[in-house]
């Protein structure tokens, strides 16, 4: 059976979706290769969310939809939008699987999800809600000179809280990029960061 075939049929059944969601959360949590948050890392980003003073929460690279799911979940009253361009996933999906699978993840969760390149997604960032009300969490591209592109369209709009993964983590550019761009970070856990924009 291929791979597409096997989730699809966990998917479509609740208790293994259940069990296959926890079971590829510890996963995901226990193993930088696949991608994903910590347990920790995954709190922290619900507890920011919920105490920002924010009505939107973007997350750019959602991968499955796990964190995102974890947001909404937390926060009901929070818009939820999850975007990828479904370029990477640790299990070789291709792309059109790889964004049924967050589909199938995502479904009735409230979360909405939007296939998009980063870059395409920010630059109509505010045609789309208002950044001012927004924390946006950046976890697609990891390299140097594309955070700090995601970044200079995030400032230009305004968005009121910027975040993301792998802040750290010495295998990617973020820490650097980040650095450069906002002058170090408020808070921290774990390799998520946060900061809040002058106001
Ligand atoms: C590390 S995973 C994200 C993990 C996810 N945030 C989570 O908490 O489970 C990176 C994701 O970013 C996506 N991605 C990479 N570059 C991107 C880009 N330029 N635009 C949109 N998505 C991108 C990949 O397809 C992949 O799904």
């Amino acid at each position: 059976m291929n791979k597409l075939a096997q989730l699809w049929r966990i998917a479509s059944h609740p208790r293994e979706l259940r069990l296959a969601l926890s079971g590829l959360g510890a996963r995901l949590a226990g193993d930088d290769a696949m991608g994903g948050l910590s347990a920790d890392e995954t709190a922290a980003v619900c507890r920011w969310t919920s105490s920002g003073g924010v009505d939107v929460f973007v997350e750019i690279g959602t991968l499955f939809g796990f964190t995102a799911r974890a947001v909404k979940a937390a926060s009901p009253g929070v818009r939820v939008i999850a975007v990828d361009n479904f370029c990477w996933n640790p299990f070789g999906l291709k792309p059109d699987e790889h964004e049924a699978f967050a589909h199938r993840v995502l479904e009735g969760s409230g979360v909405e999800l939007v296939r998009a390149d980063a870059e395409e997604f920010l630059a109509g960032l505010a045609g789309r809600l208002d950044p001012a009300r927004a924390m946006v969490f950046l976890d697609g591209s990891h390299a140097y000179e594309d955070v700090r592109r995601e970044l200079a369209l995030l400032k230009s709009a305004g968005a009121a809280v910027l975040s993301g993964h792998d802040y750290g983590n010495a295998r990617f550019g973020v820490t650097r990029a980040v650095d450069e761009a906002l002058g170090g970070v408020d808070e921290q856990c774990g390799m998520c960061w946060l900061k809040r924009a002058a106001r």
